[in-house]
């Protein structure tokens, strides 16, 4: 009796040894043929083949003989940033401990004056060569933006008891928001800037994919042209991500890729309207379609085309005069559509540090909430990211929205895309050894070579050194200028350099581009492209260097 049962048990065991490998073996499987399938067989060869020869790059240099020699370059590489980004000398006064005493405000000012002073600016903004950075908005938006701040500098809509006001600014804000983007039914909030907006969408789909369809393991489908914020949020939130190739023609995703990535673990795909590498635009609608019929989230990226896109169309700009440049639908008409991000602080002029993230509806925008009832100190109920959050950059935000209305948003547009078309179509007709990528229907415009003798990043390099502060790009090498109302009085002398900058590369190349990729640095010293990691890991330690 006892041995039987004994021999039973041993059976149930070995069963479920035997159940546990097949279904551990088929997980991995599935797995696998979902991200072949995502990938194709070529794609998965190449990223594997990348993946051992990265490896072994980094195993050669870990060699005594190639570590002293990598040493050395990625030395010079983070002395060269160094000496870039932080004053050196003994001139210098260093603040790094509090005053004994506080100072007087006249003392901060002048202080701060001569910071400026003794820094110098490597580019002086206000002279219109910046590519984005800074979106400005002209001297009298910014007294009114200063003026909101200073009204409302230490309210905290944490708070809405105590700050009414600015509860109700930020509530505006995003019905404002919503309506240019054809969703007055819609639900949305605002957050600290794009790349949060991003993150909150991401978290968003997940918690509705988990709620609604029980996804466990969320996946993500981006175009290679989507802004690094995904990869972001998805790498904080452990959410995998299936990047899909843009066509090189049109610089839009390929849907049949798209198709191909979706299982059933699929939480959003994303479409870009316009894309920061090449101020293209994905197909939307296309993507709707695929959202609806795999009852799958889309978030579109409109950070970027934030106050022009929405006002294309009123602007009469939704199609060049030579049939290029067409804008296609991509707000919440099109069927699909569940999130959009729209970037206050880039073309709405609001000051920097303000973003909205809007939702089809309420429903959706619930899975964004943050709720602990059973917290210590009360109730915590938050929005987003951010506990305590500034009410002041809300009022700045608000202002500004009321400052520009709609008048002055279509004449920012109007002007700010004629000067992006005016720089596009001159180099398509005038500067043989560059093209266009795409046909960008906003402000952005990037440009590559055709020309074997031409580096476009040597050109970039020209450029910088005639005072412009551009993009370089990877995938191809190209380089891109974001216009801004500074840049509108500048075409003609951007398009005057550029010339010259191409003459010179093609007659004096000096055989690299040094103008290195890192967002937000501009050019730098060259490093090997294994090292590209490690000298951007460098580049935020020397940040923080007082
Ligand atoms: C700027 C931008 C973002 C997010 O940027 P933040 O710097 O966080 O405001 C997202 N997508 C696109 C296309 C952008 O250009
Ligand atoms: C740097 O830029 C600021 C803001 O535009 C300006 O006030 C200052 O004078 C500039 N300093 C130099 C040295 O160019
Ligand atoms: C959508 O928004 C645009 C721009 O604000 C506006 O002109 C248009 O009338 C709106 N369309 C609908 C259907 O709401």
């Amino acid at each position: 009796m006892d041995s039987t049962r004994r021999i039973i048990s041993a059976q149930t065991y070995e069963g479920l040894k035997t159940f546990l490998f097949f279904y551990v073996a088929l997980k991995y499987a599935v797995k696998s043929q979902r991200h072949l399938r995502a990938r194709g067989i070529t794609t998965s060869i190449r990223e594997f083949y990348t993946w051992i020869a990265q490896h072994v790059i980094m195993l050669a240099l870990r060699l005594p003989a190639a570590r002293s020699r990598v040493r050395a370059e990625m030395d010079k590489a983070k002395h060269d940033i160094e000496a870039k980004l932080v004053p050196q000398g003994l001139h210098v006064t260093r603040h790094l401990a509090l005053p004994e005493v506080g100072q007087t405000p006249d003392w901060i000012t002048a202080e701060m004056d001569k910071m400026d002073n003794e820094l110098g600016n490597t580019t002086d903004w206000k002279h219109g060569k910046l590519s984005g950075a800074v979106y400005h908005g002209g001297a009298a938006m910014e007294r009114v933006i200063v003026a909101a701040y200073a009204k409302y500098c230490v309210s905290n809509p944490l708070h809405p008891d105590v700050f009414p006001a600015v509860r109700k600014m930020e509530a505006e804000i995003v019905a404002m928001t919503l309506k240019l983007f054809n969703n007055s039914e819609g639900a949305g909030t605002m957050t600290s800037g794009g790349t949060e907006s991003i993150i909150m969408s991401v978290k968003t789909h997940r918690d509705w994919a988990y709620a609604v369809k029980g996804v466990t393991e969320p996946e993500i489908i981006i175009p290679t042209s989507a802004h690094a914020a995904f990869d972001k949020g998805a790498a904080y939130l452990k959410i995998k991500v299936h990047t899909i190739p843009v066509d090189p023609v049109t610089r839009r995703v390929n849907l049949k890729a798209v198709k191909r990535a979706i299982n059933a673990n699929t939480i959003m795909v994303v479409g870009s309207t316009i894309n920061f590498p090449d101020g293209n635009q994905d197909d939307i609608e296309g993507l709707g379609k695929l959202a609806l019929k795999y009852k799958i989230g889309l978030h579109v990226d409109c950070c970027l085309g934030s106050f022009i896109v929405p006002y294309l169309e009123k602007a009469g700009l939704a199609e060049g005069s030579n049939g290029k440049y067409k804008l296609l639908p991509f707000d919440f008409r099109v069927p699909g559509v569940t999130a959009i991000s729209c970037d206050t602080h880039k073309y709405g002029f609001a000051p920097k540090g303000s973003s909205v993230i809007m939702y089809r509806d309420s429903d959706l925008r619930r899975y964004q909430y943050y709720v602990n009832p059973h917290w210590t100190g009360g109730v915590y109920a938050s929005p987003s990211l951010s506990g305590s959050r500034p009410g002041a950059l809300i009022a700045g935000t608000w202002a500004a929205m009321q400052f520009m209305g709609s008048n002055g948003y279509l004449e920012s547009c109007r002007s700010i895309v004629t000067c992006a078309r005016t720089i596009a179509d001159t180099i398509t007709t005038s500067v043989p050894e560059l093209y266009i990528l795409g046909s960008p229907p906003a402000s952005v415009v990037a440009f590559g070579s055709k020309h074997p003798k031409v580096n476009v990043l040597e050109v970039g390099d020209k450029m910088a050194q005639r005072g412009w502060h551009l993009n370089a790009l990877s995938g191809p090498a190209a380089v891109h200028i974001a216009c801004t109302r500074l840049t509108v009085e500048k075409s003609d002398e951007f398009i005057a350099d550029l010339k010259d900058a191409v003459k010179e590369a093609k007659l004096s190349p000096s055989g690299k581009g040094t103008m290195v990729a890192v967002y937000g640095l501009g050019n730098s010293s060259a490093v090997g492209p294994a090292m590209v990691g490690q000298l951007a890991t460098a580049f935020l330690d020397t940040l923080y260097k007082a």
